[in-house]
Order: C-alpha cells, then structure tokens, then sequence
C-alpha cells in the first residue's frame, strides 16, 4: 500500500488533478453521529482540469459558479485562489451513486484551486475538502472526502490500532481518520441505477436515531463497525462478509434499503461472501465481497438484475496533481 501523503505543490494555471471515488464497507450514516466507519478509496477517479477564464465556469456552464453546489462551495471557500477558472470535469465514478462521486470532485477542485493559491499540506487539504462538500450538503461526515485525499483504506472514529492521519473538525464536532492495512481482496460493486440526495437520506437517519430505540440501534452500528474493521485488518474474510450481511440489516432497519438494492444483494448472494449497500442507500449501489473465484459469475448475475457491477480494488494514493491533457 502507498502512503503517498505528500502536499500538494504550489501551481500555475492549467492545473489538472485526479482524484478517487470511495466505497464503504462498514458504518454509513452511522459515521455522522458518531460511530466508526471503514472505506477504501476506489479505483474508479474523477479529472479535473482547470483553466484560466474570464469568467469561472464549471463545463461549459457559466451558472454553475452560482447554482453547482460543489462549484460554488469550493470558489466561495476563503483559501481558494480568486482567479476565474474554466473547469472541466471528466468521471468514471458514476454519478448520485454512493460511490463518492461528489467527494471526489470535491477533493480535486480543493486540491486545484489550493495549489494555485500556495500548495496545502494534506491534512488541511482533508479539512479542506470536507468543508467544500460540507458546504455543498449541508450534513455529512469527513469520511468520503478524506478517502478522495488519502488513498487506501481508512477507519474514521475507529479504535487506535492504526496511526491518525488527522482530524477533520466541523464547528464543535471532530472525526479521527486512521490508516488501516489494506488485506488486498477484490471487491465488486454495482450500481442499482436509482439516484439518491445524501443529505435527505442522512437526514432520514437523524430522524430514525431520535426514536427511542436510536442509541440502541446506533450501538449495534458501532459494534459491527468495530468488529468488521478488525476482521478486515486481520484479513479474516469470514467474520468481515458476516458483518457486512449484519450491517446491512441494520440499515434495513433505519429506513435506507430499497427494492432495487435488495434485489441486487439477492442476485448476489449466491456468489458473495458478504454483501450491503454502500454509501447513503435509498438506491445508489451495493458493495459485495465476492466468493474467490465467483467474480465473474458474480458481475453477469448483477447485469441481469438490472445493476451496473464493477470489480474493484482499492486506490492506493489519494488525490494528486497530474500533467494537464496537452
Ligand atoms: C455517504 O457516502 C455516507 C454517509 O454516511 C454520509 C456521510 O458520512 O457523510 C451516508
């Protein structure tokens, strides 16, 4: 596994970065109140290209500077360079797919619009991140966008096995990001085709939480959590895929399932280990550790059923600047 942590370089425009998508395999939702989360930033990456222009916009779109709540977000943060930039943004991450699409463009345009105002070390480059996405949404915890800038697998509020790569703090509120070894298994994921708002499903959530079973059921989050980041680090692919089924019945329970996700799990499981949807759920897509060898059998199964799989492995390195297409 790469620790490739370096900052990011002061830069001249045309910029360009690439930044990774994310897929979680234990503790979404759970992870905004509190409760350890586990992802890997994924091999599938968002390009930014960034231009200098008379006036900003985000491909071709002029009212993006105004209306794209990423745009936005990012050009409007205080340490962002004031210059007016052309961006273009190409992706493999399919969009409004849990797939950390928007934490990915998020981290790239942060990542930009700081090397042309002065480079940024990679843990302000974290915080920064997360406040463009965290601008954009309203809610939501620092665990996709820190994904996007570290690369590899991570724990947020996870116990201290690992060593804290940073703090991301949103007001009085403060997430601990660690390093977790990554056991090198192949994973599949599928995108069911149904697009979701994060921020209504996060909000669901909240308001499922509040009823009085809430701590209960958040405490049974945290013990999965808890118990599949270790099975994972130890690489022990039994107790992982039994958690991962355990988790998604926990959020079954808070609401976050949905017809199309559970016919995709269905179609899945006779070729997984362990399966759950991934990201903030109410359709997006599904993350299954596929029984060695099943994978294919695994990707034509979830194509039938109406997903758009792919076999993915972790992205070693986070978000980084790269030669701007000539
Ligand atoms: C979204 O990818 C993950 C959620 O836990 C929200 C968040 O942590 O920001 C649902």
């Amino acid at each position: 596994m790469s620790e490739d942590l370096s900052p990011i370089p002061p830069g001249t425009l045309p910029l360009s970065a690439r930044s990774p998508g994310k897929c979680i395999v234990f503790g979404e939702h759970a992870v905004v109140h509190g409760a350890p989360e586990l992802l890997f930033a994924l091999d599938l990456h968002t390009q930014v290209l960034v231009r200098g222009a008379a006036r900003s916009s985000l491909n071709g779109d002029y009212e993006a500077a105004a209306l794209h709540p990423y745009f936005r977000s990012a050009l409007e943060s205080p340490w962002a360079s004031r210059a007016t930039v052309d961006v273009r943004a190409v992706s493999r991450i399919p969009r409004g797919a849990g797939l950390g699409s928007s934490a990915a463009l998020s981290a790239g345009l942060a990542a930009t619009l700081s090397s042309l105002s002065g480079g940024v070390d990679r843990s302000t480059l974290a915080q920064r991140s997360f406040d463009v996405e965290r601008g954009a949404q309203g809610v939501g915890s620092p665990g996709d966008t820190s994904a996007a800038v570290a690369g590899g697998f991570l724990t947020v509020n996870g116990e201290a096995s690992g060593p804290v790569l940073w703090t991301v703090r949103d007001g009085p509120r403060s997430w601990e990001v660690r390093r977790v070894a990554d056991p090198g298994w192949v994973w599949v994921v599928a995108h069911s085709g149904i697009p979701r708002a994060t921020g209504d499903a996060v909000r669901a959530v909240g308001v499922r939480l509040a009823r009085p079973d809430g701590p209960a059921l958040l405490d049974q989050f945290r013990e999965v959590a808890t118990e599949g980041t270790r099975a994972v680090a130890a690489g022990d692919r039994a107790t992982a895929a039994a958690l991962m089924n355990r988790n998604q019945e926990l959020l079954r329970e808070v609401g976050v399932s949905h017809p199309r996700l559970e016919a995709l799990l269905d179609a899945a499981r006779p070729f997984a280990e362990g399966a759950k949807l991934t990201g903030a759920g109410a359709g997006g897509s599904v993350v299954v550790l596929p029984r060695p060898g099943a994978e294919t059998e695994l990707v034509r199964r979830l194509a039938r059923a109406g997903g758009l799989p792919f076999v993915v492995k972790p992205a070693p390195s986070g978000v980084g600047l790269v030669d701007p297409p000539a």
